[in-house]
C-alpha cells in the first residue's frame, strides 16, 4: 500500500467512526424525513456521481460527517436497487492529498460525477485546496466492487483551468458518446457563467475542447454544477448558476450539440424548479434508459432548523425527465408507489369558500387534484396544507387564475425560510389543471400539470398541524377528484 492511499484510508476511517458513533441518535432527532434521502450525520449538499454500476444505484454526495454545517467535503455514498430504498455505504472519498486537502479551511473533494467503465466505476471529482494556485483542478478514483475506491496516482488528471475559464473550475460531468468520453466543467470569465468541453479516451488524459456554451449575459456570472445530456432529438443543459456570492434557481436550456466542434446552440431556456429549495441538480441514465434526476433539497445561505439537531440537507425525489416538444418534464419516478397505502378518493366537490377535506391530513402524504377551471368566475383556487386548527399556520398552494401563476406561499409555514415561489401555470386544453403533491414531514415537491412546472420547498411546521383545506375566492371552482395516498418511510 502507498503512503497515499493509507492517508485516504485513515481520514475515511475517521469519517466512517463519527458516522458510528452519531447516527442512532441522528436517526431519531427532529424534522428528519421520511422517504427523502438524508446522510447519516452532519452536512450535505450537492448529489454527486448518480449512476447505475452493475445494476445497482449509487448516490454520492457532499458530505461533511463532523458537523451540521458546510466543511471540508467528502463523498458520502449509498445505493438503491429501486431509487427508493436506499442503503448507506462507507464514505468513498475523503480530502488526503495535495491536490484535494489542504491546512486551511474550505478545501476538499468537491461536486462531480461517476462513470462505469468496463468492469470499473469511475468518480470524476474537483479537488479544492484554498491558496493552492490553481486551486480547483479535476481529479479521479476507481473501484471494482462500487464501494471502496482508489484515488490515481497520477491525479489530477485536469491541472489547470483553460484559457477561457478562471480558478472557479469545479463539478466535471462526464459522460460517452461514440466511443469517446466527454466532460463538461463549470467556470466564469468576463463576468459570464460557462461550461467548457473536454475530450478524452480513457479518461485519465484530457484534451480541451472549448468553451461548450456560455451565459448570454443574463444567465448568471458563474455556472455550477453542468449536466450536458442528449434527450429525444436533441441535448439538454441543466445549470445552477451563481451571480456574485449568490446561487440562483438552476435552469435548463434545449438546443443543439455538434460534438465535432465542441458547441452547444442554445434554444429556450426556462426555470427548472420554481421552489426554494432545489439546487444542483444531477442526471443519470438508467438501464431501462430513462433519464433521472435528483437536486440538492435546500440552498445555500438560507436557515436550516434541522442544524440544530447535528444534520442539514437532503435530496429531491428521483425524478424522470421527459421532453415534450422544448419543454422539459419532470415525474416522480413510479418506483415510489410502493410506498403508498391507506387509499382515498374524493370525487367531485364544489368549492367556494372554504372546505376542509381532513381535519387531520397524514403529514408524509401524496395528494393528486384534479381541478376543472373550465367556467369560473374564481380568481383564485387555493389548498392549504399543513395547516393548524386556527387556521395561522399553514403552507398555501395558489392557483391565481388572474395572472396565470401558481403560488406556493410559505408565509406562515412554520419556522423555515419563509417567501412565495411563483411558476407560470398553463391550463390544459380540457380546462382542467393537475396538481400532485409530494409532502413529506418537512417539504413539499409540487409537480404541476405532469411535470411541467414544479415548485420544491422545505417547510417546519408544527407536527399537530395537519388539516387540509381547499379554498375559492371569487366564485365557484369545480374539482373533478382528489386522491390520497399515505407514504411509508424508507428509513425504518
Ligand atoms: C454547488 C457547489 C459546487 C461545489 C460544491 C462544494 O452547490 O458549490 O460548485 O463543487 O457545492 O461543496
Amino acid at each position: 500500500m502507498n503512503s497515499l492511499n493509507t492517508k485516504h484510508l485513515e481520514a475515511l476511517e475517521r469519517a466512517n467512526q463519527e458516522i458510528e458513533a452519531k447516527k442512532d441518535r441522528i436517526a431519531k432527532s427532529r424534522y428528519r424525513l421520511q422517504y427523502h434521502f438524508m446522510a447519516p450525520t452532519g452536512w450535505i449538499n450537492d448529489p454527486n456521481g448518480l449512476v447505475q454500476y452493475k445494476g445497482e444505484y449509487h448516490l454520492f454526495y457532499q458530505f461533511y460527517p463532523y458537523a451540521s454545517s458546510w466543511g471540508p467535503m467528502h463523498w458520502g455514498h449509498a445505493k438503491s436497487q429501486n431509487l427508493v430504498h436506499w442503503e448507506h455505504l462507507p464514505v468513498a472519498l475523503a480530502p488526503s492529498e495535495s491536490y484535494d486537502s489542504g491546512d486551511v479551511t474550505g478545501y476538499g473533494c468537491f461536486s462531480g460525477s461517476a462513470v462505469v467503465d468496463g468492469d470499473e466505476l469511475v468518480l470524476i471529482y474537483t479537488g479544492h485546496v484554498d491558496g493552492n494556485m490553481p486551486q480547483q483542478v479535476q481529479n479521479i478514483a476507481t473501484s471494482t466492487d462500487g464501494i471502496s475506491f482508489e484515488k490515481y496516482t497520477q491525479n489530477p488528471v485536469v491541472d489547470h483551468f483553460p484559457v477561457d475559464g478562471t480558478h472557479d473550475f469545479r463539478d466535471p460531468k462526464v459522460w460517452q458518446h461514440d466511443g469517446k468520453w466527454y466532460m463538461v466543467v463549470g467556470t466564469k470569465n468576463d463576468g459570464k457563467g460557462k461550461a467548457v468541453l473536454y475530450v478524452s479516451d480513457d479518461l485519465k488524459d484530457w484534451i480541451y475542447k472549448g468553451v461548450t456554451a456560455e451565459s448570454n449575459g443574463t444567465q448568471g456570472d458563474m455556472w455550477e454544477c453542468p449536466d450536458l445530456f442528449p434527450i429525444n432529438q436533441n441535448h439538454a443543459l441543466i445549470v445552477s448558476p451563481m451571480y456574485g456570492t449568490q446561487n440562483e434557481k438552476p435552469f435548463y436550456v434545449i438546443g443543439e450539440m455538434d460534438y465535432d466542434q465542441g458547441i452547444f446552440t442554445q434554444g429556450v431556456n426556462r426555470t427548472l424548479d420554481y421552489g426554494f429549495d432545489f439546487y444542483a441538480p444531477q442526471t443519470l441514465v438508467d438501464e431501462k434508459g430513462r433519464r433521472i434526476m435528483i437536486a440538492w433539497m435546500e440552498k445555500w445561505l438560507t436557515k436550516m432548523p434541522s442544524q440544530e439537531f447535528g444534520w442539514a440537507g437532503a435530496m429531491t425525489i428521483p425524478r424522470e425527465l421527459f421532453l415534450e416538444g422544448d419543454i422539459l418534464k419532470q415525474m416522480p419516478v413510479p418506483e415510489l408507489a410502493e410506498l403508498r397505502s391507506d387509499y382515498k378518493k374524493l370525487d367531485a366537490l364544489e368549492v367556494t369558500d372554504k372546505v376542509t377535506v381532513y381535519e387531520q391530513q397524514e403529514s408524509v402524504a401524496e395528494i393528486s387534484l384534479d381541478i376543472n377551471v373550465n367556467e369560473t368566475e374564481a380568481s383564485i383556487f387555493g389548498i392549504q396544507l399543513r395547516c393548524s386548527a386556527d387556521g395561522k399556520e399553514r403552507t398555501e398552494i395558489l392557483l391565481d387564475l388572474e395572472n396565470k401563476e401558481v403560488v406556493m406561499d410559505r408565509e406562515q409555514a412554520g419556522c423555515g425560510e419563509k417567501g412565495m415561489s411563483k411558476a407560470p401555470l398553463a391550463v390544459k386544453q380540457d380546462g382542467t389543471i393537475h396538481l400532485h403533491i409530494f409532502m413529506d414531514t418537512t417539504s413539499i415537491e409540487l409537480f404541476v400539470n405532469d411535470g411541467e412546472q414544479v415548485i420544491t420547498n422545505r417547510i417546519f411546521p408544527d407536527e399537530a398541524s395537519r388539516q387540509f383545506n381547499l379554498f375559492t375566492k371569487g366564485g365557484k371552482v369545480s374539482v373533478n377528484s382528489i386522491e390520497t395516498w399515505k407514504l411509508d418511510s424508507v428509513w425504518k
